[in-house]
């Protein structure tokens, strides 16, 4: 018996691997193709682990994972695998067509041919938990309620799309094969591991290097923060008692805009690492050309997992975004391994010079 974890080696997906290695017994098997967001070094501390496995391939590809899930007699599997950044998707959305939408088809039929096979209560008790984004709901207005899990999709980027059309699949997978899933659509996170493309981890290694931090449009954007390990607990919570087929949003009602979030970094940064002169790290701000289609406003309503399963998030921003910015600092290493050539090239793509 194990947990098949695709995506396990990516930023939430890595987060929730050790967090489950460190509070349960059971196996985890871990299945990435290791992109350029993957990284095996956010799994070093569990390398020497017997319950860990590490499988290097492609949710993608049908017969390999049929073999691994047969392989390692697998009770539930945790879909974190896509590619994740919004503005990659904008440069070139074939590849988050090609692992979001088709990927997640053909994993849900590797699973669909193995879950029919299994034994009456191994098949009772199979889950199939596939993480997703608020970003399917599209883009709120100042005054709008927050998301709840009946508002209608309204993707705005072809990644925000390419997610949408996954949850619908594995929607249709439970109602017309009666696959026992769950979905879980969460709002942003932030914490260790980020890969430095998204807000919070750039913005942290641009100031801490003396580089402009690019703030989009007005920067009056506003997204919910929820830390990593928040996210997870949520994930743990539903795979043991979430309702099958149903969908669950999670997030930490901490609506910021932009702006301020860059603002906390960067008195917490003049806090920890004090600039010369009495110079502010918030100097270094340069508003920059806007995302193309960028959403103005996500905001989770939060209230179906919170009565229905007791779950509450555990970390505020304050206490998140210290543990986050105390993180970056104490790993330069991990920091130096990220940041390689290709990384550049995405740098000088995105923001020219
Ligand atoms: P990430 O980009 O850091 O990690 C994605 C991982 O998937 C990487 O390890 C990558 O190598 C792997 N991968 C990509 N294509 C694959 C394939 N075809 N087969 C196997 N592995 C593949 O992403 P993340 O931020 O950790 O997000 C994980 C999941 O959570 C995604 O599905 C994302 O849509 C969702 N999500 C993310 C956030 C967020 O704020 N980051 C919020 C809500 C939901
Ligand atoms: O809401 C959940 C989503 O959050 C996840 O599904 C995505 O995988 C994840 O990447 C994230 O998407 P966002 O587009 O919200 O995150 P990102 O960190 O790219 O941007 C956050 C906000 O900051 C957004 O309004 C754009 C803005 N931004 C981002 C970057 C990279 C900037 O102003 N400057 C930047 O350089």
């Amino acid at each position: 018996m194990a947990l098949l974890i695709t995506g396990g080696a990516g930023f939430i997906g890595s987060n929730f691997v050790l967090e489950w290695l460190a509070r349960e017994q059971e196996p985890v098997v871990v299945l990435d193709k290791l992109t350029y967001a993957g990284n095996p070094e956010n799994l070093a501390s569990v390398h020497s682990d017997p319950r860990f496995a590490f499988v290097r391939g492609d949710i993608g590809d049908r017969p390999f994972v049929a073999a691994l899930l047969q392989k390692h007699g697998v009770r539930a599997v945790v879909n974190f695998a896509a590619e994740s950044h919004v503005d990659r998707s904008i440069h070139g959305p074939g590849e988050f067509i090609h692992t979001n939408v088709v990927g997640t088809f053909e994993l849900l039929e590797a699973v669909r041919g193995y879950w029919g096979a299994l034994e009456a209560a191994a098949k009772e008790s199979f889950r199939f938990l596939h993480v997703s984004t608020d970003e399917v709901y599209g883009s709120l207005g100042a005054e709008e309620p927050a998301f709840t899990e009946k508002h209608q999709f309204q993707p705005n980027s072809p990644y925000s799309a390419s997610k949408a059309a996954s949850d619908h699949l594995v929607r249709a997978y439970h109602h017309t094969y009666g696959l026992p899933v769950l979905t879980t659509n969460c709002s942003n996170n932030y914490g260790p591991f980020h890969f430095p493309e998204k807000l919070i981890p750039l913005m942290i290694l641009n100031a801490l290097n003396g580089k402009p931090l690019p703030v989009y449009g007005d920067g009056k954007n506003v997204r919910d923060w929820l830390y990593v390990t928040d996210h997870c607990s949520a994930i743990r919570r539903v795979l043991q008692a979430g309702r099958l087929g149903e969908t669950y949003n999670v997030g930490g009602r901490n609506e910021m805009t932009n702006l301020e979030v860059v603002q906390k970094l960067c008195s917490i940064l003049d806090e920890l690492r004090p600039l010369e002169a009495g110079r502010s790290y918030w100097e270094q701000v340069h508003f920059v050309k806007d995302r193309p289609g960028h959403d103005r406003r996500y905001a989770i309503d939060a209230s179906l997992i919170e009565r229905e399963l007791g779950w509450l998030p555990s970390e505020t921003f304050e206490t998140g975004i210290r543990k986050t910015i105390g993180w970056y600092l104490a790993h330069p290493e991990w920091v130096q391994g990220v940041v390689s050539g290709a990384y550049r090239e995405w740098v000088a793509k995105q923001y020219g010079a």
